[in-house]
Protein backbone atom coordinates (compact mmCIF):
# COMPACT_ATOMS: atom_id res chain seq x y z
CA UNK A 1 0.00 0.00 0.00
CA UNK A 2 1.05 3.71 -1.05
CA UNK A 3 0.95 6.43 1.14
CA UNK A 4 -2.05 8.86 1.32
CA UNK A 5 -1.50 12.24 -0.39
CA UNK A 6 -3.47 14.16 -1.85
CA UNK A 7 -2.77 16.25 -4.93
CA UNK A 8 -0.24 19.82 -3.92
CA UNK A 9 -2.11 22.67 -4.55
CA UNK A 10 -3.27 25.73 -2.15
CA UNK A 11 -5.13 23.20 -0.06
CA UNK A 12 -1.83 22.07 1.08
CA UNK A 13 -1.69 25.08 3.26
CA UNK A 14 -0.91 24.87 6.95
CA UNK A 15 -4.33 25.30 7.79
CA UNK A 16 -6.75 23.18 5.42
CA UNK A 17 -7.69 20.31 7.76
CA UNK A 18 -8.77 18.63 4.36
CA UNK A 19 -5.60 18.02 2.72
CA UNK A 20 -3.93 17.40 6.40
CA UNK A 21 -6.65 15.10 7.44
CA UNK A 22 -6.18 13.05 4.79
CA UNK A 23 -2.44 13.19 5.67
CA UNK A 24 -3.04 12.18 9.08
CA UNK A 25 -4.90 9.06 7.99
CA UNK A 26 -1.10 8.01 7.24
CA UNK A 27 -0.80 7.05 10.79
CA UNK A 28 -2.48 4.88 13.32
CA UNK A 29 -3.48 7.14 15.95
CA UNK A 30 -3.92 5.81 19.57
CA UNK A 31 -7.53 5.06 21.37
CA UNK A 32 -8.97 7.00 23.85
CA UNK A 33 -6.29 10.25 24.10
CA UNK A 34 -5.01 12.47 21.91
CA UNK A 35 -1.16 12.32 21.93
CA UNK A 36 0.67 15.50 21.94
CA UNK A 37 3.77 13.85 22.72
CA UNK A 38 5.70 13.23 19.57
CA UNK A 39 8.82 14.26 20.61
CA UNK A 40 9.87 11.04 21.99
CA UNK A 41 9.71 8.97 18.45
CA UNK A 42 7.54 9.63 15.73
CA UNK A 43 4.94 7.29 14.50
CA UNK A 44 5.58 5.69 11.61
CA UNK A 45 3.21 5.93 8.44
CA UNK A 46 0.93 2.87 8.13
CA UNK A 47 3.12 2.33 4.34
CA UNK A 48 6.39 2.93 5.89
CA UNK A 49 5.35 0.05 8.19
CA UNK A 50 4.27 -2.36 6.26
CA UNK A 51 7.66 -1.93 4.17
CA UNK A 52 9.17 -2.31 6.94
CA UNK A 53 7.45 -5.02 7.77
CA UNK A 54 7.99 -6.74 4.38
CA UNK A 55 11.80 -6.65 4.08
CA UNK A 56 12.27 -7.96 7.45
CA UNK A 57 10.05 -10.84 6.41
CA UNK A 58 12.36 -11.01 3.25
CA UNK A 59 15.35 -11.05 5.14
CA UNK A 60 13.57 -14.11 7.34
CA UNK A 61 13.20 -16.26 4.26
CA UNK A 62 16.35 -15.41 3.19
CA UNK A 63 17.79 -16.04 6.44
CA UNK A 64 21.83 -15.92 6.72
CA UNK A 65 21.61 -15.59 2.76
CA UNK A 66 20.65 -12.50 2.95
CA UNK A 67 23.48 -11.36 5.31
CA UNK A 68 26.20 -13.03 3.80
CA UNK A 69 25.52 -11.81 0.11
CA UNK A 70 23.14 -8.98 0.00
CA UNK A 71 23.50 -6.97 3.51
CA UNK A 72 26.63 -4.70 2.39
CA UNK A 73 24.76 -3.84 -0.73
CA UNK A 74 21.78 -2.57 1.48
CA UNK A 75 23.44 -0.92 3.63
CA UNK A 76 25.52 0.94 1.10
CA UNK A 77 22.27 1.90 -0.58
CA UNK A 78 20.70 3.04 1.98
CA UNK A 79 23.86 5.30 2.84
CA UNK A 80 23.91 6.53 -1.03
CA UNK A 81 19.78 7.67 -0.39
CA UNK A 82 19.97 9.40 3.00
CA UNK A 83 23.86 10.93 2.36
CA UNK A 84 21.96 12.22 -1.16
CA UNK A 85 19.16 13.56 1.00
CA UNK A 86 21.03 15.89 3.39
CA UNK A 87 23.74 16.80 0.73
CA UNK A 88 26.80 14.56 2.05
CA UNK A 89 29.61 13.17 0.34
CA UNK A 90 28.34 9.35 0.79
CA UNK A 91 31.75 8.83 2.49
CA UNK A 92 31.31 10.94 5.78
CA UNK A 93 28.10 9.09 7.36
CA UNK A 94 27.82 6.22 8.71
CA UNK A 95 24.53 4.50 10.17
CA UNK A 96 24.02 4.10 13.97
CA UNK A 97 21.24 2.99 16.13
CA UNK A 98 20.21 6.37 17.58
CA UNK A 99 21.84 9.82 18.37
CA UNK A 100 22.74 8.71 21.81
CA UNK A 101 25.39 6.14 20.29
CA UNK A 102 26.59 8.79 17.40
CA UNK A 103 27.59 11.08 19.87
CA UNK A 104 28.94 8.70 22.48
CA UNK A 105 31.16 7.32 19.83
CA UNK A 106 32.14 10.51 19.68
CA UNK A 107 32.84 11.84 23.03
CA UNK A 108 34.40 8.35 24.28
CA UNK A 109 36.59 7.89 20.66
CA UNK A 110 38.82 11.37 21.32
CA UNK A 111 42.04 10.92 22.53
CA UNK A 112 41.27 13.37 25.50
CA UNK A 113 44.39 14.76 26.94
CA UNK A 114 44.47 15.69 31.09
CA UNK A 115 42.71 19.59 30.66
CA UNK A 116 41.27 19.39 27.22
CA UNK A 117 38.16 21.64 27.42
CA UNK A 118 34.98 20.68 26.22
CA UNK A 119 31.51 23.46 26.16
CA UNK A 120 28.46 22.31 26.03
CA UNK A 121 25.08 24.25 26.55
CA UNK A 122 23.36 23.86 29.86
CA UNK A 123 19.80 22.65 28.07
CA UNK A 124 21.99 20.20 26.46
CA UNK A 125 20.33 16.77 26.18
CA UNK A 126 21.17 14.06 29.36
CA UNK A 127 22.79 11.19 27.71
CA UNK A 128 25.64 13.73 26.14
CA UNK A 129 25.84 15.74 29.60
CA UNK A 130 26.79 12.03 31.21
CA UNK A 131 29.01 11.04 28.28
CA UNK A 132 30.94 14.20 28.76
CA UNK A 133 30.80 13.81 32.54
CA UNK A 134 32.18 10.63 32.26
CA UNK A 135 34.94 11.51 30.01
CA UNK A 136 36.15 14.55 32.72
CA UNK A 137 35.83 11.28 35.32
CA UNK A 138 37.78 9.16 32.85
CA UNK A 139 40.06 11.69 31.39
CA UNK A 140 40.30 14.68 33.25
CA UNK A 141 38.70 17.06 30.76
CA UNK A 142 37.02 20.25 32.01
CA UNK A 143 33.82 21.20 31.19
CA UNK A 144 32.30 24.57 30.07
CA UNK A 145 29.10 25.52 30.13
CA UNK A 146 26.94 28.03 27.69
CA UNK A 147 23.87 29.50 29.58
CA UNK A 148 21.15 29.70 26.98
CA UNK A 149 18.65 32.25 27.43
CA UNK A 150 15.00 31.02 27.34
CA UNK A 151 14.16 34.08 25.01
CA UNK A 152 17.42 35.71 23.30
CA UNK A 153 17.38 38.90 22.52
CA UNK A 154 19.20 38.47 19.45
CA UNK A 155 21.22 35.71 17.62
CA UNK A 156 24.25 37.18 19.56
CA UNK A 157 22.78 36.32 22.84
CA UNK A 158 23.36 32.82 22.41
CA UNK A 159 26.29 32.96 20.31
CA UNK A 160 28.68 34.62 22.53
CA UNK A 161 27.53 32.14 25.30
CA UNK A 162 29.37 29.94 23.76
CA UNK A 163 31.95 31.53 22.06
CA UNK A 164 33.45 33.80 25.11
CA UNK A 165 34.06 29.98 26.87
CA UNK A 166 36.73 29.34 24.32
CA UNK A 167 40.24 29.31 25.33
CA UNK A 168 43.17 27.70 23.71
CA UNK A 169 42.56 24.75 25.45
CA UNK A 170 39.47 23.95 23.81
CA UNK A 171 39.35 20.82 21.91
CA UNK A 172 35.15 20.48 21.37
CA UNK A 173 32.25 22.50 21.47
CA UNK A 174 28.97 20.32 21.91
CA UNK A 175 26.20 22.29 20.62
CA UNK A 176 22.72 20.98 20.47
CA UNK A 177 20.51 22.28 17.04
CA UNK A 178 17.18 21.72 18.53
CA UNK A 179 16.52 21.22 22.82
CA UNK A 180 14.40 18.94 23.61
CA UNK A 181 13.26 20.24 26.48
CA UNK A 182 11.70 23.31 24.54
CA UNK A 183 12.46 23.14 20.74
CA UNK A 184 14.56 26.22 21.06
CA UNK A 185 16.03 26.01 17.80
CA UNK A 186 19.91 27.01 17.98
CA UNK A 187 21.86 29.15 15.57
CA UNK A 188 24.51 26.54 14.73
CA UNK A 189 25.73 28.13 11.68
CA UNK A 190 26.82 31.22 13.37
CA UNK A 191 27.72 29.47 16.09
CA UNK A 192 30.27 27.21 14.00
CA UNK A 193 31.45 30.26 12.13
CA UNK A 194 32.29 32.83 15.29
CA UNK A 195 33.95 29.85 17.14
CA UNK A 196 36.32 28.87 14.25
CA UNK A 197 37.51 32.74 13.78
CA UNK A 198 38.38 32.25 17.79
CA UNK A 199 39.79 28.85 17.87
CA UNK A 200 40.22 27.35 14.27
CA UNK A 201 41.57 23.76 15.38
CA UNK A 202 38.42 22.94 17.79
CA UNK A 203 35.93 20.61 16.89
CA UNK A 204 32.06 21.70 16.34
CA UNK A 205 29.74 18.52 17.14
CA UNK A 206 26.32 19.58 16.61
CA UNK A 207 23.47 16.87 18.42
CA UNK A 208 20.93 17.54 15.45
CA UNK A 209 18.25 14.41 17.16
CA UNK A 210 14.92 16.78 16.82
CA UNK A 211 16.13 19.34 13.86
CA UNK A 212 16.61 16.36 11.36
CA UNK A 213 13.67 16.29 8.83
CA UNK A 214 11.68 18.84 11.06
CA UNK A 215 13.32 22.01 9.82
CA UNK A 216 13.27 22.91 6.51
CA UNK A 217 16.97 22.63 5.91
CA UNK A 218 19.53 20.34 5.03
CA UNK A 219 22.04 19.39 7.72
CA UNK A 220 24.77 20.06 5.22
CA UNK A 221 24.11 23.44 5.46
CA UNK A 222 25.71 23.15 9.53
CA UNK A 223 28.70 21.39 8.30
CA UNK A 224 28.61 23.49 5.04
CA UNK A 225 29.18 26.49 8.00
CA UNK A 226 32.31 24.31 9.61
CA UNK A 227 30.50 21.92 11.77
CA UNK A 228 32.93 18.78 11.82
CA UNK A 229 30.58 16.09 13.49
CA UNK A 230 26.62 15.77 13.60
CA UNK A 231 24.75 13.08 14.83
CA UNK A 232 20.67 12.18 15.00
CA UNK A 233 17.89 9.56 14.53
CA UNK A 234 16.14 9.02 11.68
CA UNK A 235 13.04 7.93 13.97
CA UNK A 236 12.27 11.15 14.84
CA UNK A 237 11.12 13.69 12.34
CA UNK A 238 12.16 11.32 9.33
CA UNK A 239 9.19 8.63 10.84
CA UNK A 240 11.49 6.21 10.28
CA UNK A 241 11.60 2.80 12.00
CA UNK A 242 12.88 3.12 15.78
CA UNK A 243 16.66 2.06 16.26
CA UNK A 244 18.39 4.15 13.33
CA UNK A 245 21.01 7.32 13.71
CA UNK A 246 23.72 8.48 11.44
CA UNK A 247 27.13 9.93 12.56
CA UNK A 248 28.42 12.53 9.81
CA UNK A 249 32.23 13.29 10.32
CA UNK A 250 34.52 15.44 8.58
CA UNK A 251 36.26 13.25 6.39
CA UNK A 252 39.69 14.58 7.92
CA UNK A 253 38.59 13.93 11.14
CA UNK A 254 37.65 10.17 11.05
CA UNK A 255 40.95 8.94 11.29
CA UNK A 256 41.32 10.62 14.28
CA UNK A 257 38.51 9.27 16.33
CA UNK A 258 38.30 5.98 17.59
CA UNK A 259 35.01 3.59 16.71
CA UNK A 260 32.86 3.10 19.83
CA UNK A 261 32.95 -0.91 19.05
CA UNK A 262 36.54 -2.29 18.24
CA UNK A 263 37.73 -2.41 14.98
CA UNK A 264 41.23 -3.05 13.41
CA UNK A 265 40.05 -4.17 10.01
CA UNK A 266 38.95 -1.06 8.58
CA UNK A 267 41.05 1.82 7.31
CA UNK A 268 41.79 4.35 10.07
CA UNK A 269 39.61 6.39 7.62
CA UNK A 270 37.23 4.69 6.34
CA UNK A 271 33.53 6.03 8.05
CA UNK A 272 32.44 2.58 7.96
CA UNK A 273 34.82 1.63 11.24
CA UNK A 274 31.73 3.15 13.42
CA UNK A 275 29.54 0.85 12.01
CA UNK A 276 30.72 -2.84 13.48
CA UNK A 277 27.79 -3.51 15.32
CA UNK A 278 26.85 -7.18 15.15
CA UNK A 279 23.92 -8.73 13.70
CA UNK A 280 21.08 -5.83 13.28
CA UNK A 281 17.87 -5.41 11.65
CA UNK A 282 18.83 -4.29 8.21
CA UNK A 283 15.55 -4.06 7.20
CA UNK A 284 15.12 -0.64 9.14
CA UNK A 285 18.15 1.15 7.17
CA UNK A 286 16.10 -0.45 4.26
CA UNK A 287 13.07 1.45 5.02
CA UNK A 288 14.62 4.83 4.85
CA UNK A 289 14.03 5.07 1.35
CA UNK A 290 10.40 5.15 1.84
CA UNK A 291 10.39 7.18 4.95
CA UNK A 292 12.54 9.54 2.82
CA UNK A 293 9.27 9.52 0.31
CA UNK A 294 6.97 10.58 2.54
CA UNK A 295 8.62 13.21 3.71
CA UNK A 296 9.31 14.56 -0.21
CA UNK A 297 6.02 13.61 -0.73
CA UNK A 298 4.70 16.27 1.68
CA UNK A 299 7.57 18.61 1.09
CA UNK A 300 9.93 19.73 4.09
CA UNK A 301 8.50 23.35 4.11
CA UNK A 302 4.88 22.40 3.48
CA UNK A 303 5.22 19.72 6.75
CA UNK A 304 7.42 22.36 8.72
CA UNK A 305 4.31 25.26 8.53
CA UNK A 306 1.99 22.59 9.54
CA UNK A 307 3.85 22.08 12.58
CA UNK A 308 4.40 25.47 13.68
CA UNK A 309 0.55 26.48 12.74
CA UNK A 310 -0.51 23.29 15.06
CA UNK A 311 1.88 24.97 18.01
CA UNK A 312 0.82 28.37 17.45
CA UNK A 313 -2.69 27.46 17.78
CA UNK A 314 -2.62 25.58 21.25
CA UNK A 315 -0.84 28.65 22.31
CA UNK A 316 -3.12 30.76 21.28
CA UNK A 317 -0.72 33.91 20.94
CA UNK A 318 -2.88 36.20 18.60
CA UNK A 319 0.09 38.35 17.33
CA UNK A 320 1.81 35.24 16.66
CA UNK A 321 -1.11 33.48 14.76
CA UNK A 322 -1.60 36.87 12.55
CA UNK A 323 2.17 37.44 11.77
CA UNK A 324 2.68 33.58 10.74
CA UNK A 325 -1.50 33.58 8.79
CA UNK A 326 -0.55 37.03 7.21
CA UNK A 327 3.31 35.85 5.85
CA UNK A 328 1.27 32.59 4.01
CA UNK A 329 -1.63 34.97 2.80
CA UNK A 330 -3.82 33.06 4.71
CA UNK A 331 -5.05 34.91 7.34
CA UNK A 332 -8.22 36.14 6.26
CA UNK A 333 -9.22 32.61 4.93
CA UNK A 334 -12.81 31.51 7.04
CA UNK A 335 -11.13 28.22 7.88
CA UNK A 336 -7.65 30.14 9.87
CA UNK A 337 -10.16 32.57 11.59
CA UNK A 338 -12.57 30.28 12.60
CA UNK A 339 -9.63 27.77 14.33
CA UNK A 340 -7.93 31.28 15.64
CA UNK A 341 -11.48 32.38 17.03
CA UNK A 342 -11.95 29.27 18.97
CA UNK A 343 -8.33 29.42 20.43
CA UNK A 344 -7.89 31.39 23.67
CA UNK A 345 -4.37 33.40 23.93
CA UNK A 346 -3.20 31.53 26.68
CA UNK A 347 -0.90 34.57 27.13
CA UNK A 348 -3.01 36.88 28.34
CA UNK A 349 -3.20 35.12 32.35
CA UNK A 350 -0.84 36.37 34.16
CA UNK A 351 -0.09 32.09 35.10
CA UNK A 352 0.78 30.81 32.25
CA UNK A 353 4.49 30.70 31.51
CA UNK A 354 5.56 29.89 27.74
CA UNK A 355 9.02 28.34 28.09
CA UNK A 356 10.09 28.25 24.60
CA UNK A 357 10.88 31.09 22.35
CA UNK A 358 7.92 32.41 19.95
CA UNK A 359 9.56 34.80 17.80
CA UNK A 360 10.92 34.87 15.24
CA UNK A 361 9.59 31.85 13.97
CA UNK A 362 12.42 30.19 12.94
CA UNK A 363 13.42 29.51 16.68
CA UNK A 364 11.64 26.46 16.73
CA UNK A 365 9.61 24.20 14.98
CA UNK A 366 6.65 22.03 16.24
CA UNK A 367 8.16 21.59 19.98
CA UNK A 368 6.94 24.08 22.78
CA UNK A 369 7.01 23.79 26.78
CA UNK A 370 4.51 25.72 29.13
CA UNK A 371 3.51 26.34 31.95
CA UNK A 372 1.16 27.05 34.97
CA UNK A 373 1.85 28.98 37.99
CA UNK A 374 1.16 26.29 40.73
CA UNK A 375 1.03 22.97 39.10
CA UNK A 376 4.54 20.98 38.97
CA UNK A 377 5.42 20.07 35.62
CA UNK A 378 4.08 16.13 36.58
CA UNK A 379 0.94 17.65 37.94
CA UNK A 380 -0.20 19.40 34.89
CA UNK A 381 0.50 16.48 32.46
CA UNK A 382 -1.07 13.95 34.57
CA UNK A 383 -4.47 16.66 35.02
CA UNK A 384 -4.51 16.94 31.17
CA UNK A 385 -4.58 13.35 30.85
CA UNK A 386 -6.74 12.54 33.27
CA UNK A 387 -9.36 15.35 33.23
CA UNK A 388 -8.52 15.96 29.60
CA UNK A 389 -7.36 12.66 28.37
CA UNK A 390 -4.60 14.92 26.60
CA UNK A 391 -0.76 13.19 26.55
CA UNK A 392 2.06 15.69 27.04
CA UNK A 393 5.23 15.42 28.92
CA UNK A 394 6.22 17.18 32.15
CA UNK A 395 9.53 18.42 31.69
CA UNK A 396 11.16 18.91 35.02
CA UNK A 397 14.99 20.45 34.32
CA UNK A 398 16.65 22.93 36.58
CA UNK A 399 16.22 25.48 33.47
CA UNK A 400 13.15 24.52 31.70
CA UNK A 401 10.03 23.43 33.62
CA UNK A 402 6.53 22.61 32.32
CA UNK A 403 4.86 20.58 29.98
CA UNK A 404 6.61 20.04 26.78
CA UNK A 405 3.88 19.54 23.74
CA UNK A 406 5.09 18.22 20.21
CA UNK A 407 2.64 17.74 17.86
CA UNK A 408 2.86 15.53 14.95
CA UNK A 409 1.03 15.32 11.06
CA UNK A 410 -0.98 12.97 12.58
CA UNK A 411 -2.63 15.46 14.63
CA UNK A 412 -5.60 17.83 13.49
CA UNK A 413 -6.62 21.04 14.53
CA UNK A 414 -8.94 19.84 16.39
CA UNK A 415 -6.26 18.37 19.04
CA UNK A 416 -4.90 21.28 19.67
CA UNK A 417 -7.57 23.48 20.03
CA UNK A 418 -9.05 20.97 22.56
CA UNK A 419 -5.07 21.38 24.41
CA UNK A 420 -5.72 25.11 24.11
CA UNK A 421 -9.37 25.18 25.98
CA UNK A 422 -7.65 22.84 28.50
CA UNK A 423 -5.31 24.88 29.56
CA UNK A 424 -7.57 27.90 29.66
CA UNK A 425 -9.85 26.57 32.12
CA UNK A 426 -6.69 25.38 34.15
CA UNK A 427 -5.50 29.06 34.01
CA UNK A 428 -8.74 30.03 35.03
CA UNK A 429 -8.36 27.18 37.77
CA UNK A 430 -12.28 26.12 37.13
CA UNK A 431 -11.24 22.55 37.69
CA UNK A 432 -11.36 21.31 41.24
CA UNK A 433 -8.21 18.99 42.26
CA UNK A 434 -9.54 15.25 43.00
CA UNK A 435 -7.83 13.29 45.11
CA UNK A 436 -5.79 11.05 42.41
CA UNK A 437 -3.81 14.49 41.82
CA UNK A 438 -1.58 15.84 44.19
CA UNK A 439 -2.66 19.42 45.58
CA UNK A 440 -1.97 22.64 43.95
CA UNK A 441 0.75 24.67 45.86
C1 LIG B 1 18.40 16.77 21.63
C2 LIG B 1 18.37 15.28 21.74
N1 LIG B 1 19.50 14.61 21.66
C3 LIG B 1 19.55 13.27 21.74
C4 LIG B 1 18.41 12.53 21.91
C5 LIG B 1 18.51 11.05 22.01
O1 LIG B 1 17.95 10.45 20.90
P1 LIG B 1 17.97 8.88 20.80
O2 LIG B 1 17.17 8.37 21.95
O3 LIG B 1 17.37 8.56 19.49
O4 LIG B 1 19.39 8.47 20.93
C6 LIG B 1 17.20 13.18 22.02
C7 LIG B 1 15.96 12.43 22.23
O5 LIG B 1 14.89 12.95 22.43
C8 LIG B 1 17.18 14.59 21.92
O6 LIG B 1 16.03 15.27 22.00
Amino acid sequence: MGFFIPKKTVESLPHSESYWGVVAKNFNRPQGFINLENGYFSHQPIATLDYHGEAESRINTQSSFFMRSEQSKAIEDARNIFAGFQGWDVEEVAFTRNTTESLNTIIMGTHWQLGDEVIIGDQDYGSMVEAFQQAAARWGIVIKVAQISLYPASDQDIIQAYVQQITARTKMLHVTHMINLNGHLIPVQAIVREAKQKQPNLWVVVDAAHSLAHMPMNLSELSNAGADIIGGSLHKWLCNPIGVGFLYVKRSLIREIWPLMGDIGMEKDNIRKYEHQGTRPINSLQTISKAIAFHQLLGATSKYNRLLYLKLLWIGNKVALETFGKSLGIFSDPEYQQNMNAVHDLSNFDNFKLQSPLFPFSRGGAIATAAIDGYTPTELSSILMTKFTIFTVGINHPIVRGVRVTPHLSNAAADCIALNQALTILCKDLIPHNESIPTKK
